[in-house]
């Protein structure tokens, strides 16, 4: 195991063994803040796949929705290309941190729950952008989870999803609970169209194929 996912491991373990799925973000979180924990997605820099797929996306008019923020890594380069961005995350302990990291950021971030939305998001964004946040879910919310994040998509939008890969049916051990071919099709539900859907190398370790997919209502 990565030295850098051993507190999450922990804290998920602990979450999961009292029946709460999506326990485990704040305490990692809370640790993490005390300077006791390690949060392995905390990186200086957006997601690899992310500053390609935005060569000559202009944002500027539109609206984006970041799902699973986190500290914002992915928030603020879509800020950055010019969309109106909100960004929520479950742990208000990393929404706290988000807006403390970004003192000047125009991101409105928001602690809200994936699986318990505001109503006013549904239909409500030009762009939704869902980076590795499903996959931290077990796969008894996958299917709930996929919906939320399809539901976001205003008419004419788009979702981008990006996320590693499982083959089809595997059995896994999570977290992650990577996205198996017929889950990342899932995405196509309620109005949304695959665009194109990837199997790309990350550029930092090209061994590893993750998925980059996109869909529009
Ligand atoms: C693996 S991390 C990825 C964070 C961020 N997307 C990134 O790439 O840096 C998953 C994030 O989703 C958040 N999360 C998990 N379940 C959630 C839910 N049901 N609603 C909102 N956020 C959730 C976690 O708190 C965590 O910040």
């Amino acid at each position: 195991m990565n030295p850098r996912d051993a507190d999450a491991d922990r804290f998920a373990g602990e979450a999961l063994a009292k029946g709460e799925p999506t326990g485990w973000f704040e305490p990692l979180y809370a640790a993490a803040t005390a300077g006791a924990a390690i949060v392995p997605w905390d990186l200086e820099v957006p997601h690899a796949l992310l500053p390609e797929w935005a060569q000559g996306v202009d944002g500027s008019g539109r609206s984006a929705l970041v799902i699973g923020c986190g500290y914002g890594r992915d928030a603020e380069f879509i800020d950055s290309l010019g969309f109106r961005t909100t960004a929520f995350d479950i742990s208000e302990t990393a929404i706290r941190d988000a807006r403390q990291r970004h003192p000047d950021s125009d991101v409105e971030y928001v602690i809200a729950d994936l699986l318990d939305p505001p109503a006013e998001w549904v239909g409500g964004f030009d762009l939704v952008l869902e980076s590795i946040t499903v996959q931290s879910m077990p796969l008894s919310l996958r299917t709930e989870a996929t919906e939320q994040v399809a539901a976001m998509v205003a008419p004419g939008g788009e979702l981008l999803v990006i996320s590693g890969i499982r083959a089809e049916g595997a059995e896994i051990d999570g977290p992650p609970w990577p996205l198996s071919p017929s889950e990342i099709d899932a995405f196509a539900t309620g109005g949304l169209r695959p665009k194109r859907i990837e199997r790309l190398p990350l550029p930092n370790d090209p061994e590893l194929l993750s998925w980059r997919a996109s869909f529009t209502r």
